[in-house]
């Protein structure tokens, strides 16, 4: 069976020092109170060896937002998957929207990235999702679509059982406008459709398919409630510990 997910996405933000506060709020929180679901948090590349750390005997689990595309070398400035994983962390978050659009990572470039992360043995969040544009014109289908086959379809059936797969369209992303849990469950089904025409029912059915995109504690019920949600990717709403645990309840 696919696991349920609740994965937080700092992006850039938190000191190490007021990090280092959340995470402990954190893990003092769950060890009282134990989650229905995995705990995932997504961190910028300076807290991953403190945080992974902090968080070895809890239910925790850390994750970087990005990673390099080159295996190692002279990329003044880059952070390896290699580095990344040897700092404690189990995931790598990649393809959000905001590496697409900002950092101009393109569909050849994070297949680069997945293949190191796997390689590595980090498990990747890979984000797809459509923008404003795109979702008025009707076309988030096959968006999504195009953003599997670009950068993770190429992936053995054995690497694919590292993958999850995070839904965020573009114009729910820290917007305060969350798509409808009708609309979220449409295209989950959509994405796990295609997964299953290449990886087969069984690991279709295995793979856990998270939304982003301004999930808070008061939609979560919802949009896990949905078939085809497995729990979520939080922005916003992963900076306060107490907004995080109103979503993990989510899963109770
Ligand atoms: P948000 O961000 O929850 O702030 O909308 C989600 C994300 O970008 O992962």
């Amino acid at each position: 069976m696919r696991k349920k997910i609740v994965a937080g996405n700092w992006k850039m933000n938190k000191t190490l020092q007021e990090g280092v506060a959340l995470a402990t709020e954190l893990k003092n929180i769950l060890a009282v109170e134990k989650p229905n679901c995995e705990v995932i948090i997504g961190t910028p590349f300076i807290h991953l060896a403190t945080l992974s750390e902090l968080l070895k005997d809890s239910v925790i689990a850390v994750s970087a937002e990005n990673c390099a595309n080159k295996e190692s070398g002279a990329y003044t400035g880059e952070v390896s998957a290699a580095m990344v994983k040897s700092t404690g962390a189990e995931y790598v978050i990649l393809g959000h929207s905001e590496r697409r659009e900002y950092y101009n990572e393109t569909p050849e470039i994070l297949k680069e990235k997945v293949d190191l992360a796997l390689a590595n043995g980090l498990k990747v969040i890979f984000c797809i999702g459509e923008s404003l544009a795109e979702r008025e014109a009707n076309k988030q289908e096959a968006v999504c679509k195009a953003e599997l086959e670009g950068s993770v379809f190429h992936l053995s059936a054995e690497q694919w059982k590292n993958i999850v797969i995070a839904y965020e369209p573009i114009w729910a992303i820290g917007t305060g406008k969350t798509a409808t849990a009708e609309q979220a469950e449409e295209i989950h089904a959509y994405i796990r459709k295609c997964v299953a025409d290449v990886y087969g029912a069984q690991a279709a059915d295995d793979t856990s398919i998270l939304y982003g995109g301004s999930c808070k504690a008061s939609n979560a019920p919802e949009l896990f409630g949905k078939p085809d949600i497995d729990g979520g990717l939080i922005g916003g709403a992963s900076l306060k510990a107490p907004d995080f645990k109103g979503i993990i309840d989510a899963w109770k």
